[in-house]
């Protein structure tokens, strides 16, 4: 089988191996929302990752980034940009703004002080750009970096940042059902620094991320899922984002880039080193803007 991809990539040959799908993956266009890093710089630390004696490339980083936006165009996904604000050098990192599904938007309520000020931020882009059922959530709730949706259920993580009384929340206002997960690595601070969605039924995750009792639980939901090694999962590598076949992720994550070819996916490797220096990734950088899963099953 041989699939084309934009220009720019090598004409890739697949062969049929035992992981492929029987119906080849299928690509859909994803709605965007990022920040440039233009405030991009690490002088506080709240995760593991942030070391502020060291010092960032904000020009890398912006090189970076435009780097992942152009990519994300090519593969035609549209990209939204909200201008970051002095002051806040973690603003870049879009998906903890809030989470959206739908016509319903829920803005984030920041763990640390640090990063207080962004959720208003977002909030005020969010409402400028018309979206209509639109709250501030009352829990904190640090959005697509605890939130992942998957079909229909919302995996949600606590732990470090966003608590069990915002998954409530967010099931409530999504009205959607919402698995708690615990995170208890404090490198993987946030869901999406151990976890990404492959497509409405399917994961690729990092277990030890996990207390015992979330990761008998993922092994239940997901017995199909790509468990990614140690060496992807220090590198961020499950910081990702998939539309369906192609997976925009780490290009140090070279596990889980075979993994995925191996399993019919289209791995897509990009160097966010300078925003790894803040403990973000592609996936970080990311808000989707995703389409009711609900309505989208009654109209296939
Ligand atoms: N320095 C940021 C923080 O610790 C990084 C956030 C990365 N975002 C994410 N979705 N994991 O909050």
């Amino acid at each position: 089988m041989i699939r084309a991809y934009p220009s720019g990539d090598t004409l890739t040959s697949v062969a049929t191996l035992h992981n492929e799908p029987a119906i080849p993956r299928q690509p859909s266009p994803r709605r965007f929302v990022m920040c440039r890093p233009d405030h991009f710089d690490v002088f506080y630390s709240i995760n593991p990752w942030m070391d502020p004696t060291d010092p960032v490339d904000r020009a890398r980083a912006l090189d970076q980034w435009e780097t992942l936006r152009s990519t994300f165009e090519r593969y035609g996904h549209q990209v939204d940009l909200v201008p970051g604000e002095p002051g806040l050098p973690d603003m870049v990192f879009a998906a903890n703004s809030g989470l959206i599904v739908g016509d319903r938007a829920l803005s984030a309520r920041f763990t640390h002080p640090e990063r207080a000020a962004e959720g208003p931020a977002y909030h005020r882009w969010f409402a400028e750009r018309g979206l209509t059922e639109l709250v501030g959530a009352q829990e904190v709730n640090e959005g697509e970096g605890d939130f992942l949706l998957v079909g229909e259920r919302i995996l949600a993580a606590t732990g470090f940042r966003s608590s069990v009384a915002a998954h409530r929340e967010v099931e409530r206002f999504f009205d959607l059902p919402v698995v708690s997960l615990e995170l208890v690595d404090p490198r993987f601070y946030h869901l999406d620094t151990a976890m990404m969605a492959l497509d409405d039924e399917n994961i690729a995750y990092f277990p030890p991320a996990f207390s015992a009792a979330s990761r008998t639980a993922l092994a239940e939901l997901y017995p199909n899922a790509i468990v990614a090694t140690d060496a992807d999962a220090v590198v961020l590598g499950l910081n990702g984002v998939c539309d369906g076949l192609n997976v925009f992720v780490s290009d140090r994550a070279v596990d889980l880039i075979e993994t995925l070819r191996g399993h019919g996916y289209n791995p897509v490797g990009l160097d966010l080193s300078e925003l790894l220096k803040a403990g973000g990734g592609v996936k970080c950088c990311t808000l989707e803007i995703h389409d009711d899963p609900r309505i989208a099953e009654n109209a296939a």
